[in-house]
């Protein structure tokens, strides 16, 4: 529907009514009832240029933070930060997405819009099951937003709302907020139950004093300060979206729990990014394992921010699944897309692994995306590979790349993605010297939007007998790296202008044995 911008610009309120009386009149056979989603209302192909084909994105409008994602009834919540109105920016709302397997996603009707001044901030859901809150019956457990209310210049305050039909319809508790400090800045709410102390735990960011605030409560209704942590690791930016879950060790029995933080400016890639701490939560206090001037980094990439895990996966599953909102703050509003902008990352399992430097956080890509392979272009192949060799077959717009480089005495290996004329290529390299693994996107596309866009990621990595283990995928405007078993990762957007999609191995100064190769070409979720 192409309604002029300045029509949403009055307020939300009014410009709902007019919209909506835009299509009972324009769209008479599509009916009024029908267009309560803004995000939903479309025929799209989700074919334009640069639209991701296997990661989730808003039909049109603005998306940022991942919200609210929870797990119930064989659905896949995602909730997310979403503009109805616009495609920057402003009258922060709950956009609504279900998969019944993490890939594949149905968009629903926006499920928490801004009123009265108070937009929908940051914030995550809980499936109260023994209705705590009184919201529902024991029988129709209640699905609980917590949630950021954000009244511009004046104060951010933590709400709640429910839903008694699998999310599908909210509404707002009548006694918000449920905190209250006073604060400007005080935001994104993760919530979840501590069976150990029989009660929710709610950890919440303030942002400007770099801390995070945990609290407990019977109900979800009343809070009670329990204790705070920070500032630590990276202060370079703004706290926010913080994330506390319990993490198993790969290979050992036990556990540790991770506090997720991310940074609004100043992370590793630059801009908005991750980081996390290792420690015991015992379910008063998080308490770090590390020095408190140690900064672990989630993503090396760029495109990686407001990283938040799913609730209620059940106990049979056991996997702790979280996903990224692929963009950056420093150039977010500014991406080449349209008619909507930002894409989730692939949902990741999280795992924590002992290494020398002590125990850091695995990602490995979730198993259900392998249903979206078609037949394998290389399968399980073994290649030798002096200078640059591009694999034969092995051309897909949509790609997923899993192997292992011995590098031997080479001085650099790696692969190259969408390579156009000339110089126009993605790189993922390793340099053997300076032990780093990297993303180089310096020419990968259009990048005139920001000056900062075009750039080279890296990431410390040792490799132990030179060997390094690589899982890619590559869609339409993005690529992931995942290297020695999910230690590494590094996700980026690119913006290739061209519609070539061979992939290359290359080796500098030297020969590297490539193993256990294997590529494959992924089908659209939307074919
Ligand atoms: C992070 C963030 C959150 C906030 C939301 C507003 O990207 O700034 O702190 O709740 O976005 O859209």
């Amino acid at each position: 529907m192409q309604v002029s911008r300045s029509l949403f610009d009055l307020t939300p309120i009014a410009a709902n009514v007019l919209r909506i009386l835009f299509v009972c009149l324009l769209v008479p056979l599509v009916g009024c009832a029908t267009d309560e989603a803004p995000n939903a209302d479309e025929t799209r192909a989700f074919d334009e240029p640069s639209r991701p084909q296997f990661h989730f994105s808003p039909a049109k409008n603005w998306m940022n933070d991942p919200n609210g994602m929870v797990y119930h009834a064989g659905e896949y919540h995602l909730f997310y930060q979403y503009n109805p109105f616009g495609e920057k920016w402003g009258h922060m709302s709950w956009g609504h997405a279900v998969s019944p397997d993490l890939v594949n996603w149905e968009h629903l009707p926006v499920a928490l819009y801004e009123e009265d001044g108070v937009m929908i901030f940051s914030g995550s859901a809980v499936v109260d099951h023994q209705n705590t809150s009184g919201f529902g019956t024991p029988d129709n457990p209640p699905m609980v937003a917590i949630y950021t209310g954000h009244e511009e210049n004046v104060r951010q305050t933590q709400h709640i709302a429910y839903s008694t039909d699998n999310g599908r319809n909210w509404t707002k508790y009548a006694d918000n907020p449920v905190i209250d400090l006073n604060m400007k800045d005080f935001r994104d709410p993760k919530v979840f139950w501590h069976d150990d102390t029989d009660r929710w735990i709610m950890v919440v960011a303030l942002p400007r004093e770099y801390k995070v605030q945990l609290y407990a409560s019977p109900d979800l209704k009343a809070w009670t300060f329990l204790s705070d942590f920070g500032p630590a690791g990276s202060t370079d930016g703004i706290w926010e979206c913080p994330d506390l879950f319990e993490l198993p060790i790969e290979g050992e029995a036990g556990s540790r729990w991770v506090l997720e933080v991310d940074i609004g400016s100043g992370a590793i890639a630059g801009g908005s990014g991750g980081q996390y701490f290792v420690g015991t939560f015992d379910g008063t206090t998080f308490t770090n394992d590390n020095p408190d001037d140690l900064t672990l980094w989630v993503d090396y990439g760029a495109d990686f921010y407001a990283g938040v895990s799913w609730a209620d996966i059940p106990e049979a599953d056991g996997r702790r699944i979280f996903l990224a909102w692929m963009n950056n703050w420093q150039y977010a509003q500014d991406i080449p897309t349209s008619p909507w902008r930002s894409a989730q990352s692939l949902p990741r399992t999280l795992q924590l692994r002992n290494t020398p430097d002590g125990l850091r956080l695995t990602q490995r890509a979730v198993r259900e995306l392998q249903g979206l392979r078609s037949d394998a272009l290389v399968a399980d192949e073994s290649m030798r590979i002096t200078s640059e060799a591009v694999i034969p077959g092995a051309e897909a717009e949509l790609l997923e790349f899993s192997g292992t480089l011995q590098l031997n005495d080479a001085t650099a290996a790696g692969l190259t993605i969408r390579h156009g004329d000339g110089d126009k290529k993605t790189l993922i390299g390793y340099d053997a010297a300076r032990e780093v693994i990297y993303v180089d996107r310096t020419q990968s596309g259009i990048s005139d939007f920001h000056e900062d866009f075009a750039a080279i990621h890296e990431a410390p990595l040792k490799l132990a007998d030179g060997t390094l283990s690589l899982h890619v995928f590559v869609d339409r405007s993005s690529v992931e790296v995942l290297a020695d078993g999910g230690l590494v990762s590094i996700t980026d957007r690119i913006f290739p202008e061209e519609e070539t999609h061979a992939l290359e191995l290359w080796a500098n100064e030297g020969a590297v044995d490539a193993s256990a190769v294997s590529v494959w070409s992924l089908n659209s979720i939307y074919e």
